[in-house]
């Protein structure tokens, strides 16, 4: 009895500690010490001690982008914020699950500037936390970021893990999204600006007017307007004729009167109005076999797809995505037999 009591102050000590160290991180605006780092050295090197606040019960997995992604920033807040998102990851997946860790370089233009509110053109580093918990209902995503905000019981949610993900991510001039889906799970991801030399930028980034284009027609469904106003002026531009509708129940009215000259659909996974991406894709492969289906998610595509199969580049558009990666999936798409 009397260990068990020791062991609750032991407890209690550690999450005021914890506390009070997010606390001083939230409000003293802590001077950054910041080093050109690698990203991918970053993640590497906080891996074990991330395992042992997930506990056996969740898996870990990485995805490391193949070149070093250069960042000018201060190895322990990045640290800090690996460890408050898995923190949260752990607390929604009660029952165990699976945590993938993503590092990526993109390169934001104006199409990708669309998909997300704080987007600005350049060369970035992401770092992105997904997990297979819950997910985050609608009605209270806007408030996450919000000091103080806590979802869970007295004693175990501080409300101040994103406030400071926030935080830090604002202090190194970079943003943060989210993506969550009911039941699927929720991706968090950060956007650092990069760091490039000339040279690596124009390797691999391949200019629009370099990928082949078409004339094929494509019906694009997705719910946010000026999203699909800048995917439908893209295709437009490389010549494709495009259709377009709101939601899934839209979508089948357009299929109905133009099934003969639709090639490609291009649809959003998470759609308003009960008929998901999935299922409209579905319903219309039915239909026509041989229609070619291009699915968008922000969440990754590792976890969206995991009953049915989906490829990156191929029939799988990771959001936010850029021009030239929209252009070259719709090509890849449409050629492959
Ligand atoms: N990965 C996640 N899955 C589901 N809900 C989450 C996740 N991350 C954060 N949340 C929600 O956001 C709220 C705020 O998170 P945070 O600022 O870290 O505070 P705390 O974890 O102390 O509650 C949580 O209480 C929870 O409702
Ligand atoms: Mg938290």
């Amino acid at each position: 009895k009397q260990l068990d009591f020791a062991g609750e102050i032991e407890k209690s000590t550690q999450r005021a500690a914890d506390l009070t160290r997010q606390l001083l991180l939230f409000s003293r605006k802590q001077a950054l010490q910041p080093h050109d780092l690698d990203l991918n050295e970053v993640v590497t090197s906080i891996t074990k001690m991330l395992q042992r606040v997930l506990g056996e019960d969740v898996e870990m997995q990485f995805k490391f982008s193949p070149q070093p992604l250069l960042v000018h920033a201060d190895a322990g807040m990045v640290d800090q914020i690996l460890m408050n998102l898995t923190v949260n990851a752990r607390d929604a997946m009660p029952k165990g699950g699976r945590l993938l860790i993503e590092t990526s370089a993109v390169e934001f233009d104006e199409v990708t500037a669309a998909q997300t509110s704080q987007a600005r053109p350049g060369s970035f580093a992401c770092v992105s936390v997904s997990d297979t918990g819950g997910g985050i209902p609608p009605e209270i995503l806007p408030r996450i970021f919000e000091p103080f905000f806590t979802t869970k019981d007295v004693g175990k949610g501080t409300g101040l893990g994103l406030a400071t993900v926030f935080g830090i991510v604002q202090q190194h001039q970079g943003w943060i999204n989210v993506y969550s889906e009911a039941g699927q799970g929720t991706t968090f991801r950060i956007y650092l600006p990069r760091l490039t030399k000339a040279s690596d930028k124009k390797a691999n980034w391949s200019s629009l007017a370099a990928i082949r284009s078409g004339n094929e027609t494509i019906l694009l469904v997705e719910d946010e307007s000026s999203l699909r106003a800048a995917i439908r002026i893209t295709l437009s531009r490389l010549g494709y004729r495009v259709l377009e509708a709101s939601t899934g129940a839209e979508a089948l009215e357009v299929w109905k009167e133009h099934r003969a000259e639709i090639r490609l659909v291009l649809t959003d996974m998470v759609m308003p109005g009960g008929l998901t991406g999935k299922e409209l894709g579905e319903q219309l492969l039915q239909h026509d076999p041989k229609l070619k289906v291009i699915y968008a998610s922000g969440y990754s595509a590792d976890i969206a797809g995991k009953d049915f199969h989906l490829e990156e580049g191929v029939n799988f558009l990771a959001k936010p995505f850029a021009a030239n990666k929209l252009a070259q999936t719709v090509r890849n798409c449409l050629d492959k037999i």
